[in-house]
């Protein structure tokens, strides 16, 4: 007993001992209590296009689950019971917006620090409201006072939705957001095929397949601004499925309208359902929200199809049209560019000269490149002058003024280069303002192509960003069209301007470009401006609101091409893809790709050129006046019809694609052969699609003197030539075709 009472006073010693240097627990009002939820009434809210239907199942507590994304159904009610059996202990299910708290633990939409400290996040249903296409759904954190509005915007005749967050912080102190995706959505299959982009300079939107299973998949940008190695905020996600299929099954598209960082990740928990939670990447982004403040995300695009990956490309093509690019698909004109012509390596003379040439050749717009500026450090090659924005007097004495206005007497249109948001290592815009450079105190600047990059979250900056377009634009009245480019990234990202809020920056770059190309619309409305980023990196639904059109790659040979301009495809329409044909071989690969192949390429898109005419031989002269004339028959159906994509390039052997006119009364079709096909093989067939069964179409072939197929000329019902199809004679590599399709 004695030796029992030893222990236990040693024991105590210890623990009293500990006790003392121990810390003390903080006392926190620990009492069991619970903030109650108000009863809601149970309901369904269906937010519906055309053919699709979203549809939100709201329970008693106020939770909002999503419980069918696809066909459109006679009666949602249906839905108020639906009861999709999986384990809400594990999960709370499919969330509509899911925030980091409760019982949820996947990748959150939401998540939020707030003052005391803690983390937990539960929104709860308290209203909504309909207003024409608009479904606005609020929800609330009853303990916190966090609220967020989700609003739905219905595209009927595209079956598009439109969707983003207001985060409000209606609380009484400041929190910050260190999540706050744009949107959330979970479907339920067997399979899911995801397919996505990825690529690099001259490789843009490669397409990446790949089958999902349990686990995240992260698709992310953290370059800040997306030039050069690039992926694409955009996915296709094929269900039940692990086979792409253009014409069968479900699929369900999405797209980021945002130009900066951002993230999509598809998340396969327990349940087996998908979750995908889309919106800006909060990478280094936490957003402090003071009492009363708001922050709207930007808008995620949703679009589902019941019959394969052709209809959802479609979809988002025809909203893209008729609701987000800045103009919509009015025809760009066929354009010259001297970059590869002349590279920086040109004077007044030379460039009448290309612009005499491009005139007799039918095309209709000039755009002087890169190397017209800077005197001091003038930019005669890629190591000197960006920011520096006057015209370099010793190399063009004369002014744009008079080249725009010969331009313009031979009847062409006339267009210019700046790349506004960088500076130049030697400019005298870095010697006056280092502090409007982007950069990290003590840490190297890193240089890409010689450059750095400016601050657009410093409203100074933004001022400067908008000058240099509206100088560039006084130097003459007879500018229509301004090439935006944008050649580099951001590395050690930092702003001088922010101080210690540098958690501001990446967003709030973004939003400076925004403010900035807001004014430039405001004062510009009818210049055609062109979004370029060594390439086509920086395509996206953002900057689409603001640009005509995209340079799509750099590289402009037909192989590489071809996956490019397929990759596109799959998200953005024809009409806002640039495409020039080059000198054979071309500059970047080397590749000798026939004159034709690159001609008929560039025609799926907004055709231009990029050479020096003179190099052409009389024969590739007579040859593209001929394509620039048969184009100006059939592109209103390359900038405003449906796609049909045929055959991928992906697959190997061919590819093929059309353009069929809304009314389907006109098409236009591109047979582009890859392999060799040895004479024993049949042809190959293309069977058509999108055209009326019940018309009769007469086909004719463009650009060629012997027709690559005995149906040439003649005319065929609709449903025969989507059943027996086209099989004309292409054999080589590198044969191509493209036949008009107009109904008797
Ligand atoms: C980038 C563009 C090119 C050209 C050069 C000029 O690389 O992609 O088309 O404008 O800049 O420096």
């Amino acid at each position: 007993m004695k030796r029992f009472v030893l222990i236990c006073a040693a024991l105590l010693a210890m623990a009293n001992a500990g006790a003392e240097t121990r810390k003390q627990p903080k006392k926190v009002p620990f009492t069991h209590e619970t903030v109650e939820l108000p009863a809601v009434e149970p309901k369904v809210i269906a937010v519906e296009t055309g053919h699709t239907a979203l549809i939100l199942q709201i329970d008693k507590k106020g939770v909002v689950r999503t419980v069918h994304y696809g066909d459109k159904i006679k009666n949602p009610g249906q839905f108020l019971s639906f009861n999709p059996s999986y384990n809400r202990s594990v999960d709370p299910g499919a969330l509509i917006y899911p925030a980091a708290g409760g019982r949820f633990v996947g990748q959150p939409a939401l998540s939020v620090r707030y003052p005391d400290g803690t983390r937990n996040t539960e929104l709860y249903y308290t209203a909504h409201e309909v207003a024409g296409n608009k479904t606005t759904l609020h929800l609330k954190d009853y303990v916190t006072a966090m609220e967020v509005d989700l609003v739905y915007e219905a595209f009927p005749e595209a079956d598009v939705i439109a969707s983003h967050a207001v985060i409000r912080n209606a609380g009484k102190a400041a929190v910050e957001l260190t999540d706050f995706a744009s949107s959330s959505m979970t479907v339920t299959a067997r399979k899911y095929l995801l397919t996505h982009f990825h690529g690099t300079w001259a490789e843009e939107m490669q397409v990446d397949r790949e089958m999902l299973g349990h686990g995240t998949k992260v698709l992310e940008s953290r370059r800040g601004i997306q030039t050069t190695q690039c992926n694409n905020p955009s996915f296709l996600l094929s269900l039940d499925t692990a086979e792409w299929s253009e014409t069968t099954g479900e699929v369900i598209a999405g797209s980021l309208a945002w130009s900066g960082n951002w993230r999509i990740s598809f998340e396969e928990p327990e349940s087996g359902a998908m979750r995908i939670v889309a919106g800006i990447n909060p990478y280094a982004s936490a957003w402090p929200l003071k009492a009363g403040e708001t922050f709207t995300t930007p808008d995620m695009i949703w679009t589902w199809s019941g019959q394969g990956a052709g209809q959802a490309s479609r979809n988002l093509h025809r909203w893209a049209r008729k609701s987000q690019l800045y103009a919509g698909s009015k025809i760009t004109p066929i354009l010259l560019n001297n970059w590869e012509g002349t590279y920086f390596d040109f004077n007044t003379k030379m460039l009448l000269d290309i612009i005499d040439d491009a005139a007799s050749m039918g095309l209709e717009m000039f755009v002087l490149d890169d190397g017209w500026f800077g005197n001091d450090y003038p930019r005669n090659n890629d190591r000197a002058g960006l920011g520096d924005w006057e015209l370099n007097t010793k190399k063009l004495p004369e002014g744009i003024d008079y080249i725009a206005s010969y331009a313009h007497d031979k009847g062409l249109k006339f267009g210019i280069w700046i790349e506004p948001e960088m500076v130049h290592t030697d400019s005298n815009l870095d010697r006056q303002h280092p502090e409007w450079i982007v950069q990290s105190p003590g840490r190297e600047m890193e240089q890409i192509r010689n450059q750095w990059t400016l601050d657009l979250s410093n409203p100074d900056v933004q001022d400067f960003v908008y000058g240099v377009f509206d100088r560039t634009m006084s130097l003459s009245d007879k500018i229509d069209y301004i090439k935006w480019d944008c050649n580099r990234s951001i590395t050690s990202f930092g702003s001088p301007y922010l101080g210690p809020e540098q958690d501001r920056f990446f967003i709030g770059y973004i939003q400076g470009l925004y403010k900035v190309l807001d004014r430039v619309r405001a004062k510009y409305p009818d210049t055609i401006i062109q979004c370029c980023s060594s390439g086509g990196a920086r395509v996206d639904y953002g900057q689409l609101r603001y640009f005509n059109e995209v340079w799509a790659s750099d590289n402009s040979d037909g192989d590489s091409r071809i996956r490019i301009q397929y990759g596109t495809s799959l998200i953005y329409p024809a009409c806002i893809m640039g495409a020039h044909v080059s000198v054979v071989p071309n500059h970047q690969t080397g590749n000798i790709t026939p004159l034709k192949f690159r001609f008929d390429l560039a025609a799926t898109g907004r055709l231009g050129m990029e050479l020096q005419p003179k190099s052409l031989t009389p024969a590739e002269r007579a040859f593209a006046d001929r394509c620039i004339k048969s184009y100006k028959q059939y592109r209103d159906l390359v900038f405003g019809g449906d796609l049909y994509r045929l055959a991928s390039p992906y697959d190997g052997e061919e590819s093929a694609l059309m353009y069929v006119s809304e009314d389907k009364s006109r098409a236009v079709v591109f047979l582009f052969n890859l392999k060799y096909r040895n004479r024993d093989r049949t042809a190959a067939i293309f069977r058509l699609q999108g055209l009326d069964p019940a018309r009769t179409y007469k086909v004719t072939e463009q650009n060629v003197d012997k027709s690559c197929w005995w149906g040439n000329k003649k005319s065929f019902t609709g449903d025969f030539l989507a059943s027996g199809g086209f099989n004309p004679s292409l054999r080589k590599p590198h044969d191509s075709a493209v036949f008009l399709l107009e109904a008797l």
